[in-house]
């Protein structure tokens, strides 16, 4: 099976979630797409849902395979969402932003009472990092913000670049919302919590690509199937079992 296979496998463990009548987060990526084709599926066969598409690419997307949509003016709470991942640890914290949207993602993942992750096995790590970590920032006076994230990582021992992400044509990449990236090659974080925080004190990041206590569940498809990463209460390790 191909890692798209995976993916794929992901994506179909998580529509079992998805009951009628649900406001659902629906995220984005290549993992999140799936989920999106195969809930356009559903929809066709009179499954009545509505989402809110956490990217201009995923409500493109939705409009495409037939998804109802909404927002989150409109919804402003919702029941699941259903979101990839760049990267998952064994507490269900993430690294996401891969893809730029991690503003709105973390927006309406905070908006829902549930978050469903569906990642192929290779996004599972034992400690975040090795995924150059998004941090989404305003465009004024960027390279000074850039500056005061290294400056945060620095005093909790992080090394490694902080760069502003550029398209091919060598250009800032803009967001849906109208921000830069930069992204931390921070290698390994240990202490996730501790970066979160202080990331979130600098006045010109908007938000950060650091997960954490958003996931409930964790559906990973792999060469054994799909296994769950379930969120446990705060302060005992998330558990693991076979979907
Ligand atoms: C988008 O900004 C990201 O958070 C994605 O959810 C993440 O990059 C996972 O994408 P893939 O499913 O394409 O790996």
């Amino acid at each position: 099976m191909t890692t798209e296979d995976f993916k794929r496998a992901a994506a179909e463990a998580a529509l079992a979630h998805v009951q009628p009548g649900m406001k659902l987060g629906l995220g984005t990526g290549s993992t999140a797409a799936l989920f999106v084709e195969l809930l356009g599926a559903r929809v066709a066969e009179g499954l009545h849902v509505v989402g809110v598409p956490t990217s201009e690419s995923t409500r493109e997307l939705a409009e495409r395979f037939g998804v109802p949509l909404t927002t989150l003016k409109e919804e402003p709470e919702l029941d699941l969402t259903v979101d990839g991942a760049d990267e998952v640890d064994p507490e269900l914290r993430l690294i996401k932003g891969g893809g730029a949207a991690l503003l709105r993602e973390k927006i309406v993942a905070f908006a829902s009472k549930r978050m469903i992750v569906i990642a192929d096995a290779k996004k599972v790590v034992p400690t975040l990092g090795a995924f150059p970590l998004p941090i989404e920032v305003v465009p004024f006076g960027k390279e000074a913000t850039r500056r005061a994230v290294e400056r945060a990582a620095a005093e909790l021992g992080l090394s490694g670049k902080v760069e502003l992400r550029r398209a091919e044509d060598a250009c800032p990449i803009v967001t849906d919302s109208g921000h830069s990236i930069l992204d931390g090659h921070f290698g390994r974080i240990d202490r996730p919590e501790e970066l979160a925080a202080a990331l979130s004190a600098i006045p010109g990041v908007v938000e950060h690509g650091l997960f954490i206590g958003l996931a409930d569940l964790a559906l990973i498809a792999g060469a054994d199937g799909v296994t769950a990463i379930e969120a446990k209460p705060a302060g005992t390790e998330a558990r693991r079992r076979t979907a």
